[in-house]
C-alpha cells in the first residue's frame, strides 16, 4: 500500500497500536489519533526506526465534539488523503446507568458513536470519489450478546457501530469502498486496567482471551477481502451463533448468572 495514508484512533495502545504496527508492516503511511501524546510519539519513534513509511501523530480526544472536523482539517493542511480509517478509540463504563454521571455517559457517547460515524462522514466521500479505500469500525462481541445489567450504553453502543457498519457496506460496495465491523471478544489490551475491572476479568478462563496480534491481523484480513462483519475467533463466533439460535429467555438466564460474577458496581 505504498504512499497510501491510515487514520488510526485510539492508537497510543492495545488494539490500536497493534493496527499502527502491522498496517506500518504493510506499507501503510499513518496518522495517529489518541489523547496520551507521549504514547503516541513513542509509537511513532518505533515504528519509523523499523518501517519506511511516513507516520504523524495528532494528540486529541475525541469526547470533544469539535475533534473530529480538527482531524479532517489538519489532513487537508497536510495535504493528506486518507484510504484506511480505523475507528477503534473506546472504553467501557462500568456501573449502574444512574451510578454514572451525564458527562462520562455523554463522553462515551461522543468518542464512541459521534466520532465514529461523523469521522466516516468526513473521510468516506472521498475514498468513494477515489473508488477505493477501506472503512474498520471495531465494534465488540458485546454487539451480538443480549443486554447486561451494568456497562448499560456499551453493548447498545456496540450494536450500533454493527448496524451502522451494516448498511454503510452495502452502500460502499458498488464505489469500491470496503467497510467491516470488527467484533472481538475478550483481548489483552489496556481496556480493562481503564475501567477497573482487571482483577474481575482475571479469574475468567484464558481460553476466552485473544491477542491484539491475532484481533488485528484477523481484521485486516477482513476488510481486505470486504466482509462485512468479522467475529474474532471460532468461540466468540461460537457464542454470537449461540445467541442467536437459543431462545432469548434462556440466553438472558445463563448470562445474568455469568455476567453478575465480573460486574463491578
Ligand atoms: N479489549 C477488549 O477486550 C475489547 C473487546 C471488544 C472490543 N474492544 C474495543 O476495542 C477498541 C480498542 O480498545 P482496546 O481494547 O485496545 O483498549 P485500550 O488498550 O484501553 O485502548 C483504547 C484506546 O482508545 C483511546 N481513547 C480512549 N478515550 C479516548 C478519547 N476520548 N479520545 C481519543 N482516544 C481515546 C486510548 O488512548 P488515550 O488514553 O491515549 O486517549 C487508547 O489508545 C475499543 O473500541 C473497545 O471497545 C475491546
Amino acid at each position: 500500500m505504498k504512499n497510501k495514508w491510515a487514520l488510526i484512533t485510539g492508537a497510543s495502545a492495545g488494539i490500536g497500536a497493534e493496527f499502527a504496527h502491522q498496517l506500518a508492516v504493510k506499507g501503510w503511511h499513518l496518522l495517529l489519533v489518541a489523547r496520551r501524546e507521549e504514547k503516541l510519539l513513542e509509537l511513532q519513534k518505533k515504528l519509523i526506526e523499523n518501517q519506511s513509511i511516513n507516520c504523524l501523530v495528532l494528540p486529541k480526544d475525541l469526547s470533544q465534539t469539535s475533534a473530529n472536523q480538527e482531524i479532517y482539517n489538519y489532513c487537508q493542511q497536510q495535504g493528506i488523503q486518507i484510504s484506511m480509517l480505523v475507528n477503534n478509540a473506546g472504553y467501557g463504563v462500568p456501573g449502574d446507568f444512574d451510578s454514572v454521571d451525564w458527562k462520562t455517559h455523554h463522553d462515551m457517547l461522543q468518542l464512541m458513536l459521534t466520532s465514529v460515524v461523523e469521522l466516516t462522514h468526513l473521510f468516506y466521500p472521498n475514498m468513494k470519489n477515489n473508488q477505493n479505500g477501506f472503512v474498520i469500525n471495531v465494534a465488540s462481541l458485546a454487539g451480538f450478546a443480549p443486554p447486561t445489567a451494568g456497562h448499560t450504553l456499551y453493548g447498545a453502543v456496540k450494536s450500533f457501530v454493527i448496524k451502522f457498519s451494516h448498511s454503510l457496506h452495502l452502500e460502499a460496495k458498488e464505489h469500491g469502498v470496503h467497510v467491516t465491523a470488527l467484533c472481538p471478544g475478550f483481548t489483552y489490551t489496556e481496556f480493562h486496567d481503564v475501567n477497573g475491572t482487571r482483577n474481575m476479568v482475571n479469574k475468567m478462563s484464558s481460553k476466552l482471551w485473544m491477542s491484539a496480534n491475532d484481533v488485528v491481523s484477523q481484521g485486516i484480513a477482513a476488510v481486505e477481502k470486504n466482509q462485512v462483519v468479522l467475529i474474532n475467533g471460532w468461540r466468540n463466533k461460537a457464542i454470537a451463533t449461540l445467541v442467536k439460535i437459543l431462545p432469548d429467555r434462556l440466553v438472558r438466564f445463563l448470562m445474568q448468572g455469568s455476567v453478575a460474577k465480573f460486574r463491578k458496581r
